[in-house]
């Protein structure tokens, strides 16, 4: 990956706008940033309870004009992409280049730097997202993190119903804690310009897990012997269509559970930007106990 940072002087960025704020890492990093007592802005979808001290923009990131909006007197930006189209990028960008803060992008180890094209959509998306930036001169710090713990959440359901986890399998990788993830981007988004690291971040767990794995890992902390089973890929597609989720996002998403492939890399890029080692699944599922309650 190219270095990604301007040198503009000592003092740290004061006012941040956080993407996709009510998810799961952007909530992560919202509180972090306020912890830190800095000047917060959340850009949200939708309407959601108020959150003391920090601002928000309700809109969709596509839309340059709510962009615009939520831009207004930031200093560094954490930005998601969480869609499959990078076409609507290019207005973003745009507005992102006019504003000219520091960008902290959420990409994805799922990359390859040597393929042409990549493995699968998801993939392809962050790619194109990380060039875009570039391309643009905004020199954007990327994070390029790997599967997030708070990933299993989704499992909540069956739990609550059974001891028996069923979907799409995919293949082993070096599972992170979100908290991890987002300690890390909070340190580049409050370093000072001077200070910023310019390397690479590759943000991974501290073991190489399958689902498998992260299902035994749940069922100790929940004390229940649970295990995963793996349905084929056409099966998997009709429950996610008949769960409501859209085509594309399904399909994606069996793209990157047939043609992704194992990643054994595991990186001390969270202890570098956090000062400590990065956590495990199970210490992630031993604090998410009542997620699956
Ligand atoms: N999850 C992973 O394993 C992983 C790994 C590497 C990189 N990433 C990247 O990290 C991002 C965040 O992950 P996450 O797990 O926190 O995802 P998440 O929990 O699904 O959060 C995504 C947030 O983005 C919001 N959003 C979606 N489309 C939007 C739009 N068009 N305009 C404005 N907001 C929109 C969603 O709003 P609603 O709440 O209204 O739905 C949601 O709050 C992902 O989107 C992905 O690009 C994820």
């Amino acid at each position: 990956m190219p270095d990604s940072t301007r040198i503009e002087g000592p003092h740290p960025p004061s006012s941040i706008l956080v993407t996709g704020a009510a998810g799961n890492l952007g909530r992560e990093v919202v509180a972090r940033l306020q912890a830190q007592g800095g000047h917060v802005r959340r850009l949200v979808r939708r309407q959601t309870p108020p959150r003391a001290g920090a601002e928000s923009v309700v809109g969709d990131l596509t839309d340059p004009a709510v962009v615009r909006e939520a831009l207004a007197g930031i200093d560094a930006v954490f930005l998601i992409w969480p869609l499959l189209d990078s076409a609507p990028a290019h207005d973003v960008v745009a507005e992102l280049t006019a504003a000219g803060p520091r960008v902290v992008y959420l990409s994805t180890t799922a990359i390859d730097d040597e393929a042409a094209r990549q493995s699968d959509p998801i993939a392809q998306v962050h790619r194109d997202m990380e060039g875009l930036l570039h391309e643009a001169g905004l020199h954007p710090v990327v994070l390029r993190s790997d599967t997030l713990a708070s990933n299993t959440r989704g499992w909540a359901p069956q739990l609550r119903a059974g001891d028996v986890v069923s979907g799409l399998d995919i293949a082993r990788t070096a599972v992170v804690d979100e908290r991890d993830v987002a300690d890390a981007a909070v340190a580049v988004l409050l370093a000072r310009h001077d200070r910023l690291d310019q390397g690479s971040h590759v943000l991974t767990g501290p073991e190489v897990l399958s689902r498998a794995d992260q299902v035994a890992h749940l069922g100790a902390a929940l004390r229940r012997p649970l295990r995963f089973q793996a349905l084929p890929a056409d099966l998997a597609r009709s429950r996610m269509l008949a769960d409501g989720r859209p085509e594309p996002l399904v399909d994606a998403l069996i793209a990157a559970s047939v043609r992704r492939p194992e990643s054994n890399r595991i990186t001390d890029h969270v202890e570098r930007l956090t000062g400590r080692p990065a956590g495990t699944f199970a210490k992630w599922a031993l604090d998410h106990v009542a997620d699956f309650g």
